[in-house]
């Protein structure tokens, strides 16, 4: 069964074909086209954590798509009411896919590993891969192309920085993090990167200013986490010098682009002045969470369209 826990459940090759998926998709949709490619299909959106993007933006895609998708909240018991197993085999039974926003990353594992349907992992504490494919895509949208492209993340070595890094090595960017050294990525997140993709342009940069200092986009996230609430005051503290700010852009090239997943604690990794900039494509990052994701749904659902409608060239 095909699910997407992680970015490492896809090939290079999977990936540009979901995005160039995702591409036509979106272009169709400008047009005014909404191709029902997953005509009744039901997708499942099986939530621990908050969230407002994630949650909208699978739901109005599977909608474009002419499908139809279900919120499960806290009150179903994943996880609680009976056992693990009986629940996901019984979800398996209603349901086409399943997308999860779990707290640790083992439970949406032990989700996949006792399900007949694919799982999308919808942000856990180890990684956020749905977040990823939308970065992406702002980038090929603001440049035309990823290889090549250096894209700085200045902020905690997280979830979202860790799907970052992997994305990057697979599509030939280049990855930068500039933290403090105790909020560096996770050593063996960065093992498996390496193993797979020797070549990946991935390092860890102290001084945010020679980190964005050849960066064509640069990426921040909150310093805290949800669930690490707890160690809000010693975070702030130890990112006080990693502020995407207008000192930092006057040092970026001109060209560079301002990336955050959302949401934002503003004034705290990032200014007004810089989110608010012309130079900040976060707004239409947020957007392509959709667009990724109806790239993704198709891709695990209904490979067939894809083989008819979409060229690898549309990514
Ligand atoms: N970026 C993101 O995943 O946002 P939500 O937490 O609102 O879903
Ligand atoms: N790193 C953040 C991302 C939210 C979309 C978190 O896990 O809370």
């Amino acid at each position: 069964m095909q699910h997407l826990l992680s970015l490492f459940d896809l090939t290079a090759g999977d990936l540009h074909s979901l995005l160039a998926t995702a591409n036509v998709l979106k272009a169709r949709l400008a047009a005014g086209d909404r191709p029902p490619v997953l005509e009744r299909r039901v997708l499942a959106l099986l939530f621990e954590k908050p969230s407002f993007r994630t949650r909208v933006s699978f739901e109005t895609g599977m909608s474009q798509l002419g499908g139809s998708s279900l919120f499960l909240g806290d009150d179903v018991g994943w996880g609680k009411r009976e056992s693990a197993s009986d629940f996901t085999q019984v979800l398996g039974q209603f349901v086409d896919a399943v997308v999860c926003r779990a707290k640790s990353h083992a439970k949406a594992e032990q989700l996949a590993r006792y399900n007949s349907l694919p799982v999308i992992n919808g942000l856990t504490d180890l990684c956020h891969p749905c977040q990823a494919l939308a970065d992406v895509m702002t980038v090929h949208g603001a440049f035309g192309t990823v290889a090549g492209k250096h894209l700085a993340f200045v902020g905690d070595g997280n979830n979202v920085a860790q799907s970052l890094a992997l994305i990057c090595a697979m599509l030939d960017m280049r990855f930068t993090l500039s933290c403090p050294a105790e909020y560096e990525m996770d050593a063996e997140w960065l093992e498996r990167i390496f193993k797979l993709y020797p070549s990946a342009a991935i390092e860890c940069i102290a001084d945010a200013k020679v980190a964005v200092a050849s960066a064509d986009a640069i990426y921040t996230d909150v310093w805290t986490s949800m669930g690490q609430e707890a160690e809000m005051a010693e975070r702030r503290k130890a990112f006080s010098a990693y502020q995407v700010n207008g000192q930092l852009m006057a040092i970026a090239p001109n060209h560079a682009r301002v990336l955050h997943c959302l949401p934002a604690v503003r004034g705290e990794e990032i200014t007004d002045e810089v989110i608010d900039s012309a130079q900040s494509d976060v707004i239409q990052q947020a957007g392509n969470r959709m667009h990724a994701q109806k790239g993704l749904l198709v891709w695990l659902l209904n490979r067939g369209w894809i083989e008819q409608n979409v060229t690898d060239s549309a990514f």
